[in-house]
């Protein structure tokens, strides 16, 4: 099924191409300015200049080509300084909308060239709290992990684990030393971790010890493996908790961590020294950045072997850049970090690309801000400590359940508890996803529960408001037939723009794209609603084609939302 716009597009560069011999013009279409036209068309201005032609003259030319786009259009219109303005058929919006509603997909097309992604996203560490830094990350790659799913790309998951390095000895050695074999719990996890580092900053003989045992680790010794496999174990146990409670599609079956990548280290370096990008010096080897400097304007250099023999955080990334590449065969490879990483990103794409494994293939960075308190200062509890996201959580769903007892008191108390649940997680995903990614983000509990504005319980209500009505009606109503207001030709063309805004979102990896436009689908629907009666609709073809269009803008909107990774509930 082709949306109106698409059809649109081509309908203008092939008139383009008739009218002016100029092939596979892209014929620059806006929503329109004007009030009584839909779109402009802006390719005239241009055009003309490369021609030496009239903008006005070469905009009617196309028109006169264009005629009413095999029945697509209801008028054309050559503006200003040569703008084409355009407005749909309302039949063609209805028939467009007509096979949308019967469509699972909504009537977006899947992607033309469907390629295999791999998005490194969520990656918190074994034997810490996931923070702050790992939500966003979560909920963010979660959404874009959805949004080309439903693109139709072949998506993997990556979930890179901070599963390896020193930490993992000095762990290891002190649970060999007290006799501990298996951790009942995360939260003896804890207290192992903060015993194991007050020995490891105090004495000398324990960080002996524990530096072996890395060695002993990295070389697989399976005492220690199987030690350092109860830690992870343990983790991820906490770690899929918070999973599950964020309503996230991560699973076990996607941890890589970075251990994985153990066995792929060395001949990694070895690559590299091969094809020389990395460099000995020192007895550490490095590949020296040719964009970036430190302070003293010395070339920023990326670790990949420290003089030790340990290896670098980087060398790993650049090892699962050959994984993905070689074993995944992925043509585009995201990494969902905060921006602070952003320099050892660039640092390992171009050390990627000079080795040649990326050629052809797509390796892009998604860096997002941090996220702050009501106060503007970084998000932390009363006494400066970091905020384990449980309590987030617990708190983001309790301030719900306020609200939602208030606003449903005769609703069964269970069904108020899920309704609460899905209010207080979708808000606090919404509030991170709806935020232009690179900003830092203010975390306000008020703001983000509001029931006004660009917020989850908004949005919520308005896709339950819009779904309840074709119950209410008591007929399940499948084709939009009668458009004669304005308010309604806006809302068809909004609800059309559905599957342009998810391609937006998959080539410029900002979810909160989708949250603007649901906003302001949820918004046009408002206006419908308020100037078209729907139950009360003049006829009964009438009444049948507005409550297409509520079910279509409620599937849209929880459609919409789902891609975000936000459940709407059956009531609210
Ligand atoms: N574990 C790291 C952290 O907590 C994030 C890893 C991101 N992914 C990667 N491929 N480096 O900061």
């Amino acid at each position: 099924m082709i949306a109106p716009t698409h059809a649109l597009r081509a309908a203008l560069t092939a008139a383009i191409e008739r009218a002016l011999g100029e092939p596979e013009v892209d014929p620059l279409l806006v929503p329109s300015r004007q009030p009584g036209a839909d779109l402009q068309a802006n390719f005239a201005m241009k055009l003309a200049k490369q021609r030496g032609e009239a903008p006005r003259a070469v905009a009617e030319r196309v028109a006169t080509e264009l005629g009413d786009a095999d029945g697509l259009l209801a008028k054309t219109e050559v503006s200003g300084p040569g703008f084409l303005n355009l407005t749909f058929a309302p039949g063609a919006l209805a028939e467009w909308a007509t096979a949308a509603l019967a469509d699972e997909r909504l009537g977006v097309a899947p992607a033309a060239m469907p390629q295999t992604v791999v998005v490194d996203y969520s990656a918190p560490n074994v034997a810490k709290e996931m923070h702050v830094g790992h939500l966003r990350s979560t909920v963010i790659g979660d959404a874009l992990v959805r949004t080309l799913e439903f693109e139709g790309h072949t998506v993997v998951r990556a979930n890179h684990l901070g599963d390896w390095g020193t930490q993992f000895g000095m762990l290891t050695q002190h649970m060999l030393d007290s006799g501990i074999e298996h951790l009942p719990d995360f939260a003896a996890l804890g207290e192992l971790y903060r015993a194991a580092k007050a020995r490891f900053d105090a004495d000398p003989a324990f960080t002996e010890a524990a530096r072996s045992r890395v060695v002993a680790l990295q070389a697989g010794d399976p005492g220690t493996l199987a030690l350092w496999r109860d830690l992870v174990t343990v983790s991820l146990e906490h770690i899929n908790a918070i999973y599950r409670r964020l309503d996230v599609t991560l699973t076990d079956e996607h941890v890589v961590g970075e251990s994985f990548y153990n066995p792929l280290l060395a001949p990694t370096v070895d690559a590299l020294l091969e094809a020389a990008v990395a460099t000995e010096s020192r007895g550490a080897v490095v590949v020296a950045s040719t964009r970036f400097t430190n302070q003293d304007g010395t070339p920023a250099v990326l670790i990949i072997r420290k003089s030790d023999g340990g290896y670098g955080y980087g060398v790993t990334d650049l090892a699962a850049i050959d994984y993905r590449v070689r074993e995944l065969d992925a043509h585009r490879m995201i990494y969902v970090t905060d921006a602070r990483q952003a320099q050892h990103f660039a640092m390992v794409f171009d050390a990627a690309a000079k080795a040649g494994w990326t050629d052809g293939r797509q390796v892009e960075h998604v860096p997002f801000g941090a996220m702050l308190g009501d106060d503007g200062r970084p998000f932390k509890t009363r006494s400066g400590g970091t905020v384990a996201l449980t309590d987030l959580l617990d708190s983001a769903i309790e301030r719900a359940q306020v609200i939602v007892d208030e606003k449903n008191p005769d609703v069964p108390a269970g069904e108020r508890a899920e309704i609460a649940r899905a209010v207080g997680i979708g808000a606090v995903k919404y509030a991170d996803l709806s935020t232009s990614r690179q900003r830092d983000l203010i975390f306000s509990f008020d703001r983000m529960l509001a029931l006004d504005g660009n917020t989850a319980p908004y949005l919520l209500y308005a896709a339950v408001r819009a779904g309840s009505i074709a119950t209410r009606a008591g007929e399940t109503a499948t084709t939009v037939s009668v458009v004669t207001e304005p308010v309604e030709q806006a809302l068809l063309l909004k609800l059309a723009a559905f599957g342009d805004v998810l391609d937006e979102v998959a080539a410029t990896l900002e979810p909160h794209r989708l949250c603007t436009y649901l906003y302001e689908l949820a918004g046009q629907y408002t206006s419908f609603y308020e100037a078209c009666p729907v139950l009360k609709a003049d006829t009964p073809e009438q009444r049948r084609s507005r409550l297409a269009m509520c079910t279509l803008t409620a599937e849209t909107l929880k459609t919409g939302l789902g891609l975000l990774g936000i459940t709407v509930p059956a009531r609210m």
